[in-house]
């Protein structure tokens, strides 16, 4: 489903919006919170895939030799550490054969921009579909910088997967990278003070990883 913003596609479906609620609830343990995660990334992996280009092979049944389909572009998965890494399970089950790379930022909590620890990605990119995965787009500071990083080490296809967004964060990508789609499975209303989404989940890391 299109959103009032041009570059994000808000995924509109009942098992999402059970789980996002399972998401936003205090009350959800690290457990259950990682399934919810795991099970809205399966489904945001399956859409993002209506976009992937296939070719036509043949493939041999225990009957005889038939049309088959196979991707044409490899798929190379980026998580934002921490947060991101909850996201990798989901999109793995379904794209089984993608590569991943991984990005480590934290965001500073008094300028909330982002500060670069960690980055390694598969070697030739350029003709790759990327999938940036981190939940939470908020400032859009994080998901900034490491759009601009895969850009810099070749990535041209190249989305960026979380499971809430702000207006904010939407539009600071929009502005900055212009030509990435942002998928997401909840549009929340804006940012507090510290920089946190509202009605959000809290802090997606600590609550992925129970170190609250
Ligand atoms: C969170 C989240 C994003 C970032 C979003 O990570 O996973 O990476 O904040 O905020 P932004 O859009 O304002 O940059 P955080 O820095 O809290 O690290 P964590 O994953 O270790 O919790
Ligand atoms: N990072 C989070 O984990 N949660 C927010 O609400 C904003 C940034």
């Amino acid at each position: 489903m299109k959103s009032t913003f041009e570059n994000f596609t808000l995924i509109d479906h009942p098992l999402i919006k059970r789980d996002v609620t399972i998401l936003r609830d205090e009350k959800t343990t690290p457990e259950l919170f990682r399934g919810a995660v795991h099970r809205i990334s399966n489904i945001l992996a399956v859409e993002i895939g209506r976009s992937f280009k296939i070719s036509e092979t043949t493939v041999e049944t225990p009957l005889e030799r038939t049309a088959g389909y196979q991707l044409v572009q490899e798929v190379v998965l980026v998580p934002v550490l921490r947060a991101g890494l909850g996201m990798v399970s989901g999109f793995l089950e379904i794209i089984p054969d993608a590569k991943a790379g991984h990005i480590l930022l934290q965001r500073d909590e008094v300028t909330l921009k982002p500060v670069g620890y960690y980055y390694k990605t598969p070697r030739n990119i350029d003709n790759s579909t990327v999938i940036l995965l981190d939940p939470m787009l908020a400032t859009g500071g994080s998901g900034s910088e490491a759009i601009k990083y895969l850009k810099d080490h070749g990535a041209k296809n190249l989305v960026f997967a979380c499971l809430v967004a702000a207006p904010e964060g939407i539009t600071k990508l929009m502005n900055d990278h212009p030509d990435i789609k942002i998928y997401g499975a909840a549009l929340d209303r804006e940012l507090n003070n510290k920089g946190y989404i509202l009605p959000g989940l809290g802090d997606a890391g600590d609550r992925t990883f129970g170190t609250l």
